[in-house]
């Protein structure tokens, strides 16, 4: 297999089976490895055991590499005729900014490759038992942020066409922002007894999923304690995952907080995903614990 200088690689949402053989290849083969926070401490351990391991994950309350930075990174280890691999959760190019890092590449001259992943757009809907279209129920989806960047109010974005032209609607990086959403979903013209799910670090042993309407959502969360990463899914394929779930999930009584919350069915041979700092992979198995920013 040829070797770019750099492979921007998606690691899939979390399940470190979810990353694609060529993906998993290029990491088996890695001179420096940059990863998130998303990313499955197994997924970076496939690494050869020399290969650098650079830690540019964002926490809330943490310092965190700003992307200039990791472009810079990035394109001083190519220089160096490193193998580097880029390693992002979901897809690159899925709110992943891995435009803006293939654009430092080219700018620099740097060979590249994009190595596509499992989106969690997709795949953790999926683990929750909900699929974004069917058939009968939903044709069409769309993917948008609920995360509010550069002074753009989610505001601005046409919820009205959104709602009228879009079966399901999938929202990453939107905990912070549901609210706003809900509101501008209700205010133009939303069913009250549409049907939301708020999936909490899906396709992990840390898996959790809060549903309700976009009339109790909010409330059902704010019970929940739920925190990013999240998820979100409004339409009628949510009603679904009643036939459909089959993934265990972590979960709790109605009047439980999070952190009372018991395992039903954990699955042994899933560490879940966390946090860390350079090299220390082996601490960062607890998801739940650590918080992540949402920003792309
Ligand atoms: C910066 S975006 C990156 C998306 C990624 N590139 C992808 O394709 O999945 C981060 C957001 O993705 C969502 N996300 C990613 N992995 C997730 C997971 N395992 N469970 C729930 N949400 C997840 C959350 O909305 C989170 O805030």
């Amino acid at each position: 297999m040829t070797f770019p200088t750099v492979s921007l690689i998606g690691a899939g949402p979390g399940d470190p089976g979810l990353i694609t053989v060529r993906g998993l290849k290029l990491v088996q083969q890695a001179e420096v490895v940059i990863y998130d926070r998303l990313v499955h401490p197994e997924v970076v351990q496939e690494a050869p055991a020399e290969a650098l391991r650079i830690y540019v994950g964002k926490e809330t309350g943490l310092h965190y590499v700003p992307q200039e930075q990791i472009n810079a990174l990035l394109v001083s280890h190519a220089r160096q005729g490193l193998r580097v691999v880029r390693l992002k959760g979901g897809d690159p190019f899925v709110f992943g900014r891995g435009g803006e890092e293939a654009k430092a590449l080219v700018d620099a001259g740097i060979p590249f490759e994009i190595v596509p992943g499992v989106s969690s757009a997709i795949a953790v809907p999926a683990y929750a038992g909900i699929p974004v279209t069917h058939r009968k129920v939903a044709t069409s989806f769309a993917v948008v942020t609920g995360h509010e960047e550069g002074g753009k109010d989610i505001a601005s974005r046409d919820w009205a066409t959104l709602a009228a032209t879009v079966d399901t609607l999938v929202i990453l990086m939107g905990v912070k922002g549901l609210a706003k959403i809900v509101d501008h979903l209700l205010s133009r013209g939303c069913s009250p007894e549409t049907p939301v799910a708020m999936i909490h670090w899906g396709t992990t042993s840390e898996q959790h999923t809060v549903t309700g309407t976009l009339t109790d959502i909010i409330a059902k969360a704010t019970a929940a304690g739920l925190e990013p990463p999240v998820v979100t899914v409004i339409g009628e394929v949510v009603a679904l995952r009643e036939h459909l779930q089959w993934f265990p999930e972590v979960v709790t009584a109605q009047h439980e907080t999070l952190q009372e919350m018991r395992i039903r069915t954990p699955r042994p041979d899933e560490t879940g995903i966390a946090g860390g700092t350079v090299d220390d992979v082996d601490s960062r198995t607890r998801p739940a614990r650590t918080h992540s920013q949402e920003v792309p």
